[in-house]
């Protein structure tokens, strides 16, 4: 039995490990950005798909190249496969979800992987959307808890038993790696965060209805996430138009521009 994970093994585990917080950090604003976030929902889609097959691939290898043997047995142990299998159903069942809701989502629009080439939908049927998207939008939450707790375990090894359990998944005993690999999950959720476009500037009050200042943002915020939906299939793109006209009457007409 090898000491430790295959390097393609720990290059795998580090590298979809970042793009997994640039996924969520991505993802958490996709829903606000509406049209502006037309290229960050095809980039969203394209690394989702990317984060598929990279996980495809570490299944491959882990059957090519077996794990080293397990440290630990009893409940800690049993716990600790538990989460390992908890974590491939998050990065098989995020990416797949999310190509799940775009494929059943009313308005259809294409996925250009890489703008490059084009993913087909997934023969689903379209009552199969909500569950998609509700599916979708709790994985990223069961999986934030499944790393905690794999984070937790690795500390308890490192810090608490010191048993040299971390270098199987750290090359060459480097403690310059064993900072900086987990720090690609941060820079992967920061890098995420930074390239979002910033917030949409305000509206200048409409002098001629000053009645309906008041419902003016709300009213510009649904048409901005409605026409956001429509342009790529986010989702529900009825449901949210729906809400714009139920939640408000008709105030004074947004202030409309065509992007691009
Ligand atoms: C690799 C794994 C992925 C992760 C971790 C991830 C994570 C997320 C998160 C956290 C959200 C926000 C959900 C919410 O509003 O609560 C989101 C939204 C979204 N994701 Fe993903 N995603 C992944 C892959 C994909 C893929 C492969 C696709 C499509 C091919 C996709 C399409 C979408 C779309 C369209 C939205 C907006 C949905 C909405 O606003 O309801 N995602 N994603
Ligand atoms: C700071 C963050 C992380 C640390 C310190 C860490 C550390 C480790 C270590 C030491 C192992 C080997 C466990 C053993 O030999 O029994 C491992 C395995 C594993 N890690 Fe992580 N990890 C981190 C983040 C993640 C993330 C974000 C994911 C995916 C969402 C992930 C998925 C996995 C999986 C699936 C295994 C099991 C590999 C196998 O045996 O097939 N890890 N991790």
């Amino acid at each position: 039995m090898p000491q430790r994970y295959s390097l393609a093994a720990i290059i795998l585990h580090w590298a979809i490990a970042a793009l997994l917080a640039f996924q969520i950090a991505v993802g958490w604003a996709l829903g606000s950005l509406g049209a502006r976030g037309f290229a960050l929902f095809q980039l969203h889609k394209s690394i989702g798909i990317t984060v598929l097959l990279l996980t495809l691939l570490r299944i491959g290898v882990r059957w090519w190249k077996p794990r080293p043997a397990k440290l630990e047995g009893g409940w800690q142990g049993a716990l600790a496969s538990g989460v390992h299998v908890g974590l491939y159903a998050f990065m098989l069942g995020a990416p797949l979800t999310g190509w799940a809701l775009v494929s059943t989502a009313k308005v259809k629009v294409p996925t250009l992987f890489f703008g490059v080439i084009p993913l087909p939908h997934l023969p689903l049927p379209m009552a199969s959307h909500g569950l998609a998207e509700g599916g979708h939008s709790l994985l990223a939450w069961i999986g934030i808890a499944l790393v905690a707790l794999h984070v937790a375990g690795a500390l308890r090894h490192h810090v608490m038993m010191r048993d040299g359990l971390i270098w199987r998944m750290v090359p060459g005993r480097s403690t310059a790696l064993l900072l900086g690999l987990p720090a690609l999950i941060l820079v992967g959720f920061l890098l995420g965060r930074a390239i979002l476009p910033g917030a949409v500037p305000e509206a200048p009050a409409a002098p001629a209805a000053p009645a309906a200042n008041a419902v003016e943002a709300p009213v510009e915020d649904n048409a901005v996430e409605a026409a956001g939906n429509a342009s790529d299939n986010a989702a529900a793109p009825a449901a949210n138009e729906t809400a714009a006209v139920a939640e408000e009457p008709a105030g004074s007409p947004p202030a409309w521009a065509v992007q691009p």
